[in-house]
Formats: structure tokens, C-alpha cells, sequence
């Protein structure tokens, strides 16, 4: 399993992509089109939002699970960009029971963003909130609705109606015409329909015939909406556990979890961020790290890799190993600091804590390391590496008590240093704490 260890953007396209090589089942399980993941292969950028990043295989199966919410426009805008790049989409699958994100969660998402006012959430205004407050509120549409044109009809009628009065009375907007609504995502579940199946059964029929699965988180561990930085979180759960839920697997069925963290930190929308970095080393890393989001454009924070949040995702994940990336980002800085520990209140503290006020609060702490000033991203094993560089990765294991797998370099598959088998486990134990 592979899962973000900071605040999404880590990097999880690039290594679901390598990792699929050797996987005959890729299943996306929570989130929706707010994940932004990037594949480059030979120069060739792919963006997925929602289809998992195992598709670029053409005989590997990858799955929509049911913990997915899922924007059917935004579905076929991306397997039509995939079949433009003639890229076989016959292997995507789409659990049945999966919600679906209609007109009105993206116009109230942005609504409730817009009446937040300073205490917005920075929310990527693609619905994901309203369409997991409906699928727990039990009002919500599924993918299996969308091929049952009379069933949807009768199904929605009341919903937009109920939509239009919250729209029109609480937020002032135009009313959504129930009809054009109804007709639009009958069309798409006409559309839709070929890639549409019963999700749990499609995991446990391949793990019956012992095939390799993986399984691909979106967002990361401090967007997490019980274990991240709440209020400022996304609605699901991205962490290892979600995968249990979203994919619908006993935790027994996971055999190792790959965190995913950049080398430095980022985080998209508001809230509480210690290492964050103000100035020229800020835009300094937006820049050099092209750090600017995959999904809305918008600028990431950049700041210092955080040990602190970096161990707590260890532990909430069970993280087996690390992959590292962006590495080379840092390459050009002549100090580089990590966060050791925060400051709260005046006493050191060394764990993250749950509550947001008292995070935000949180002054970082530095260990500042010499840079290493020197291109890496044509390093290809861990020897090439300068001895700064090693140092660098050596203290970010020892940090996270975790075992660094495979290190990235630069977005191209072959940018890529692997130090120990990921799927399998050490054979040669570098960079182990
Ligand atoms: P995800 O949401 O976790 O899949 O990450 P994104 O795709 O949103 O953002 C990561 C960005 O960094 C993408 O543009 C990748 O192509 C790029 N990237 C991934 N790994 C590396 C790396 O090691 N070095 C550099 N320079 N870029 C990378
Ligand atoms: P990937 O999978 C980074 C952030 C938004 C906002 C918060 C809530 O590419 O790592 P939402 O639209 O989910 O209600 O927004 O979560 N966010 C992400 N940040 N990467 C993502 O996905 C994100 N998905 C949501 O910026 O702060
Ligand atoms: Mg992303």
C-alpha cells in the first residue's frame, strides 16, 4: 500500500506508477477529484484525478473502490485524455457502490468555503465535503444509480429540490434545473457502465487467484479527517486503515505500507504549518520543486521536512518503509534544516498534538545540515549520492524510526533510487534506523 506521510503531494503518483510494475490489481479506495497524481513517463506528463495510477500497465486491472466519491464529469474528461495519449482503459473498474459527486456538492462546497470567510478551509472546490456529508446522511447517489434512468429520476427529484432551496435561500444562487441534471448523469452512467462492477468482489477474486495487489491513497495523513490537522482536513480518511474501509479488505490483507514524504514539506489551503518557510527559500522550493497544485493551480506552502508530523505518520500508518522524494530540490541550498521537535508554551514537546489550536501554536525547532550542492538527479544508486545528501536521508530515518526503501530524484521513472526492496521488504538494510 502506498499512502502520503505529510500533506498530500508527496509524490504517491510516481510511486504507485513504478510499483505497479509488479501488481495485477491498482485500487484508489478514499478521496475524489481532489487528488491531483502525476505520472511522467519519457517527458510525457499524465495528471489523474481520479483513474489509479497503475493505468499507464496495460494488463494490470485498477479499481475505483467503494470509499472513492466519484465526479463522473471529471472521470471521462480523464479517460478520454488517456485514450487521446493512447494509454488502453479497458482495465479501469469502478466499484458500484462508490458515491458520485453531482452539480450541487461542487456549488455548495464552494458556498460554504465562500461563508467560512477567514475560517475557510482552502477546500479544492470539487464537492468532496457535500458528497461525503450526503453519503453519511444517507441522501447520497451512488454509481450503481446512474445506470437505472427512472430509479435516478424519482431518486433525485426530491434531493435537488431540497439543493435548490439551500442554494436559492441560504447562499442566494441560481436553482439547478432537476431535468438537465437528470438527463446529464444518465448519460454519463450510459458511459460509465462498461467499467462498472461489484468492487469487493473484483479484490477478492484476484487476492483468491494470489494475485499482487495495490492499493493507492490520495491526499495524505495530515489531511486525514479523524487523525489530520481538523478543521483543516479533507472529508476522508487517507490513512493505512482507510484502505480497510474504502476497499472493503480486512487489515489482515495488507502486507506492507509505503509512506510516501518529500524531503522538505508542503501543504495546500489553510491551516497550521510549523516548518512552513517565508521569503526567497520559500519560493525558492515552490519554484525549483514546481510546487504548485496538480488539481487547482494553486501555490503550495513550501517549508522544512518535519520530523515531528513525519513520526506521527509512522505510527497512525503503520508505515513499513519511506519512500523520499524530491530529493534533488534541495540540491542547490548550503544549509538545510529539519524540525526536531516544536516548542509549546514554552516547554519542548516531541509528539504532535491532536488539537488544532494548540499546533498552531507550535513553534518549530531546527537542526540545521550542511547542503550538498550538487546535481542529483542523475544519481542511480545510493553510492552516487554525495556524502551530505546520505547524511541528510540518514537523519530523516533516524527521525522516523523507519527505514528509507526507495529515494526519488526527479519525476521521471527512472529518477529513482532503490535501497531496499519496498514490496518485499530489506535485503540490504541501508539507511535502517
Ligand atoms: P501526488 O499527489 O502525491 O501524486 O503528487 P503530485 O503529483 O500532486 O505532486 C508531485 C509533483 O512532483 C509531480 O509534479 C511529480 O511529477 C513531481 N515529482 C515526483 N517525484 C519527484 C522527484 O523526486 N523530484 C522532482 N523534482 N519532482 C518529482
Ligand atoms: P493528492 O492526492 C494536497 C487539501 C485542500 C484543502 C483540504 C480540503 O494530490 O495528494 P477538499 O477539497 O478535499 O475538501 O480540501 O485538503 N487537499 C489536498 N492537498 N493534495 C491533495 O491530494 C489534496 N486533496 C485535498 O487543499 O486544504
Ligand atoms: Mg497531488
Amino acid at each position: 500500500m502506498v499512502i502520503g506521510a505529510q500533506w498530500g503531494d508527496e509524490g504517491k503518483g510516481k510511486i504507485t506508477d513504478l510499483l505497479s510494475r509488479s501488481a495485477d490489481l491498482v485500487v484508489r479506495y478514499q478521496g475524489g477529484v481532489n487528488a491531483g497524481h502525476t505520472i511522467v513517463v519519457d517527458g510525457r506528463v499524465l495528471k489523474l484525478h481520479l483513474i489509479p495510477s497503475g493505468i499507464l500497465y496495460g494488463d494490470t486491472l485498477c479499481l475505483i473502490g467503494a470509499g472513492t466519491v466519484v465526479d463522473p464529469k471529471v472521470l471521462i474528461a480523464e479517460l478520454d485524455m488517456l485514450l487521446e495519449n493512447n494509454i488502453d482503459t479497458s482495465g479501469l473498474k469502478l466499484a458500484s457502490n462508490a458515491h458520485v459527486t453531482m452539480p450541487y456538492h461542487r456549488l455548495l462546497d464552494k458556498a460554504l468555503e465562500h461563508d467560512r470567510g477567514l475560517r475557510r478551509i482552502g477546500t479544492t472546490g470539487r464537492g468532496i465535503g457535500p458528497t461525503y456529508a450526503d453519503k453519511s446522511e444517507r441522501s447520497g447517489i451512488r454509481v450503481l444509480d446512474l445506470l437505472d434512468p427512472h430509479g435516478l429520476a424519482d431518486q433525485l427529484q426530491p434531493v435537488i429540490r431540497q439543493k435548490n432551496d439551500l442554494l436559492q435561500t441560504l447562499y442566494g444562487l441560481e436553482p439547478l434545473d432537476p431535468e438537465s441534471v437528470i438527463k446529464e448523469y444518465i448519460a454519463y452512467g450510459q458511459r460509465l457502465a462498461p467499467h462498472v462492477v461489484d468492487g469487493t468482489r473484483t479484490i477478492h477474486t484476484a487476492a483468491q487467484n494470489r494475485k499482487n495487489l495495490l492499493f493507492e491513497g490520495a491526499q495524505g495523513t495530515l489531511l486525514d479527517l479523524d487523525h489530520g490537522t481538523y478543521p483543516y482536513v479533507t472529508s476522508s480518511n487517507p490513512v493505512a486503515g482507510g484502505a480497510c474501509i474504502g476497499a472493503g479488505v480486512g487489515p489482515t490483507m495488507i502486507d506492507r505500507v509505503i509512506g510516501v514524504a518529500k524531503a522538505y514539506t508542503t501543504r495546500v489551503g489553510e491551516g497550521p504549518f510549523p516548518s512552513e518557510l517565508q521569503g526567497d527559500l520559500n519560493h525558492h522550493l515552490t519554484d525549483r520543486g514546481g510546487e504548485f497544485g496538480t488539481t487547482t493551480g494553486r501555490r503550495r506552502r513550501c517549508g522544512w521536512f518535519d520530523g515531528v508530523i513525519g513520526r506521527y505518520a509512522v505510527q497512525v500508518n503503520g508505515i513499513d518503509c519511506l519512500a523520499i522524494t524530491k530529493l534533488d530540490v534541495l540540491d542547490e541550498l548550503a544549509e538545510i534544516k529539519v524540525c526536531i521537535a516544536y516548542e509549546l508554551d514554552g516547554e519542548v514537546i516531541h509528539d504532535f498534538p491532536i488539537d488544532a489550536r494548540q499546533f498552531a501554536r507550535c513553534q518549530p525547532i531546527f537542526k540545521t545540515l550542511p547542503g550538498w550542492q550538487m546535481d542529483t538527479s542523475t544519481c542511480r544508486a545510493l553510492e552516487d549520492l554525495p556524502a551530505n545528501a546520505l547524511d541528510y536521508l540518514s537523519e530523516l530515518a533516524d527521525l522516523l524510526q523507519a527505514s528509507i526503501a526507495m529515494v526519488s530524484l526527479g519525476p521521471e521513472r527512472d529518477q529513482t533510487i532503490l535501497v531496499e526492496d519496498p514490496i518485499h521488504g530489506p535485503k540490504r538494510g541501508l539507511l535502517s534506523h
